[in-house]
């Protein structure tokens, strides 16, 4: 599975560029309004870090303009994918702009059908967002498997991303399901490589190294 960093945050990007393991990153109006760069400086910056996908949302409510915005947005930069909202302009413009080569990352998903329409408009990405649905006591999680099923069942190319992502347990289901991919933010990135039994382990051993004799 692919692991992608929901983030607009430059140095967190670099720091986990530097383990060897990001495959691309998520960005949305929310991450992005966090970061005191002006916004088309810091898409360039970021794709100029990323060895992969950087997802950029339109902001745009009209088919006719949310294609403008992404064919402008889509040239900052090779790696640029355009985020869309899922709607009927979201669809409209994702069909235009997918038969161009844009490739769309169908955003904010909430139902199966949902999906199915956006990868069937030529969505590269669709991204469910699972803890959004957790947090109003559904179970996220099933959303995935559904779209990850129908998918399969119709060997349609489009990539689930699982978004919205809260706890390395969300990665590790999202994993057994058989997602392409999950976005989740840094805290989340990071607590995918602790364990407590590895750090005791290694003190453990540094602590007998010394044990040990040498010539
Ligand atoms: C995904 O592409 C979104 O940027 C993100 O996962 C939203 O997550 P949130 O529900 O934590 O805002």
């Amino acid at each position: 599975m692919k692991l992608f960093l929901d983030t607009a945050n430059l140095q967190e990007i670099k720091d986990v560029v530097s383990w060897g393991i990001l495959d691309g990153v998520t960005t949305n109006p929310t991450l992005c309004s966090k970061e005191n760069i002006p916004f088309e400086d810091l898409v360039k910056q970021i794709c100029r870090l990323v060895p992969g996908p950087v997802s950029v949302e339109c902001v745009s409510t009209k088919a006719e303009d949310i294609v403008a915005e992404a064919r402008k947005l889509s040239l900052l930069a090779p790696n640029v994918v355009i985020k869309i909202p899922i709607n009927i302009e979201g669809l409209k413009a994702t069909k235009i702009l997918s038969a161009e080569g844009i490739k769309v990352n169908m955003t904010l998903i909430f139902s199966p059908s949902q999906a199915l329409l956006a990868a069937k408009a030529g969505a590269a990405y669709v991204s469910p967002f699972i803890g959004r649905l957790d947090d109003i006591s559904h179970h996220g999680m099933e959303l995935v498997e559904e779209i990850v099923t129908i998918f399969e069942n119709y060997n349609l190319e489009a990539e689930v991303i699982v978004a919205s992502v809260r706890h390395p347990g969300h990665v590790v289901e999202a994993a057994l399901l058989g997602a392409h991919i999950t976005t989740m933010p840094y805290s989340v990135m990071e607590k995918l490589v602790r364990h407590p039994l590895t750090d005791i382990g290694i003190e453990r051993f540094l602590q007998d190294w010394q044990k040990v004799t040498h010539k």
